[in-house]
């Protein structure tokens, strides 16, 4: 049978031929390109459940079957065999690196880690008890105000700098707003340490004495970051490439990605689904919140649980189970009742009619929290770790867009319910 490589529709006795456009691998697209032209019709689709918002090559989603794959390669696989700045060159460049690639990379990242000093001033316009996210979306904005040398979006070098500089400062950064929120000397980062001992020694580090990394905390923050590092067509991705279309810089495209990571529909889900864990708090309150959370009348959600595109377990959350055993084990945390908690309410979650119907599964969030409670970060600052990681996806989804010769402003239309035309009433006539 020929390869069907259009569709028809047909509007008013009149057939419209759209093209169909195949990817290596998923769903074909119907071309609508021409549709408004064609037809004087848009189409309709909030939340954009079934539109694709650009072609790209960076990391497939297949929602049914559980699997993502960063540039062909499997989540599990680079999560189990591969590192973080590895990870950051593969999406950023689209190959693993060679050795040598690899070693010029971290060259590159390690000395952009340092933020110019005066940023520092910044942390002090904010209260202590402010949330990390609005201080590192403050901050991350104001970085075009100092690296005026890599804002220029048409210079290919200068976006190679931006996508450094941001891949090196967000730790620095985050670790920043750590500090300042609990009253502790920033301190500053060290080139003889990894990218996950850095920014663990940035955090946890004082001045009055020597800090020495747990190589099994560096290892499982480095397994958390490969996880989170990017995710295809997300909010926050498609809010950055939104940004990034009208030509605003690098800097200020990874502070709009910060402010929509933020929601707790999104990044934000990893500090809820703790929260709601220590609200549950033993396992025979279980079933209390699985009834509210399918409660049509109550807004309670099981937060950690459910996919826009995952109808099937998050292999990431898989991924997360095993290493949050890993480290509870390694630290001596056992029976760290939330962990008992979280894996019982999965158990009984996914014998649920209401959850099997509605292809709810745990995702990214449900477990990274327990893990990263356990190394010692209070839960404000789970949120900012998930845009430390996510930070090399988007760059690496903004500079595809801008590369792309085709690429435009992003501009959706409407379905337009409001009132029709009608004339101005001076406020003395009005009833
Ligand atoms: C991330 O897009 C990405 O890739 C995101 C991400 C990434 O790496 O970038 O993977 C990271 O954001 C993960 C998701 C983190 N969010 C949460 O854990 C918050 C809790 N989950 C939900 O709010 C929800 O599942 C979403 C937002 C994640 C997905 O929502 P959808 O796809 O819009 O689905 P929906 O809200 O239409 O829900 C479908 C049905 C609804 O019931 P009905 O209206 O059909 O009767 O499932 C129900 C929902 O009420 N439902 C839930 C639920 N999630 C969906 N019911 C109870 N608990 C939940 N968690």
């Amino acid at each position: 049978m020929a390869e069907q490589t259009s569709v028809v529709l047909e509007d008013a006795g009149k057939k419209v031929s759209l093209p169909l456009m195949e990817g290596s691998v998923g769903p074909k697209v119907i071309d609508i390109r021409k549709l408004y032209a064609e037809t004087g019709h848009f189409t309709y689709d909030p939340g954009f459940t079934s539109t694709a918002s650009c072609e790209s090559k960076i990391t497939y989603i297949d929602g049914d079957e559980g699997v993502l794959l960063y540039r062909g390669y499997s989540i599990d696989e680079l999560a189990e065999q591969s590192d973080f700045p590895e990870v950051c060159y593969l999406l950023l460049n689209g190959e693993l690196p060679t050795a040598g690639q690899k070693s010029q990379f971290l060259k590159n990242i390690t000395y952009h880690t340092m933020v110019h000093e005066q940023l520092s001033m910044f942390f002090r316009g904010f209260r202590r008890d402010a949330h990390p996210m609005a201080v590192i979306c403050g901050v991350v904005g104001a970085l075009s105000a100092f690296y005026h040398d890599s804002t220029d979006i048409s210079d290919p070098h200068q976006r190679v700098v931006a996508s450094h500089r941001l891949i090196a400062k967000m730790p620095t950064i985050i670790a920043m707003a750590y500090k300042y929120s609990v009253g502790q000397p920033f301190m500053y980062p060290r080139n003889d340490l990894d990218y996950c001992s850095n920014f663990l020694y940035m955090t946890f580090g004082v001045p009055c004495e020597p800090y020495k990394v747990s190589p099994t905390l560096a290892n499982a923050l480095d397994k958390i970051f490969i996880l989170h590092a990017d995710h295809e067509q997300n909010a926050s991705t498609s809010t950055v490439r939104l940004a990034g279309s009208s030509g605003a810089n690098p800097f200020a495209c990874i502070a709009a990605g910060i402010a929509c990571l933020w929601g707790p529909a999104h990044g934000g889900a990893n500090e809820a689904a703790l929260n709601m864990l220590q609200q549950v708090g033993t396992p025979d309150r279980i079933p209390e919140y699985i009834a509210k959370a399918k409660d049509k009348n109550d807004p309670f959600r099981l937060m950690g649980f459910g996919h826009r595109v995952y109808k099937n377990y998050d292999p990431r959350a898989k991924v997360m189970q095993q290493t949050a055993k890993a480290v509870l084990e390694e630290l001596g945390v056992h029976n760290d009742p939330l962990f008992q908690v979280a894996m019982e309410l999965e158990k009984i979650a996914l014998s649920d009619e209401y959850f099997i119907e509605k292809k709810l599964y745990p995702n990214v969030d449900f477990y990274s929290g327990i893990i990263l409670r356990a190394m010692g970060f209070p839960t404000t600052m789970f949120t900012p770790l998930f845009a430390l990681a996510r930070t090399v996806g988007w760059i690496a989804q903004w500079a595809e867009m801008i590369a792309d010769p085709s690429q435009k402003i992003g501009r959706p239309r409407q379905l337009y319910t409001g009132a029709d035309r009608r004339t101005f009433v001076p406020v003395e006539a009005r009833g």
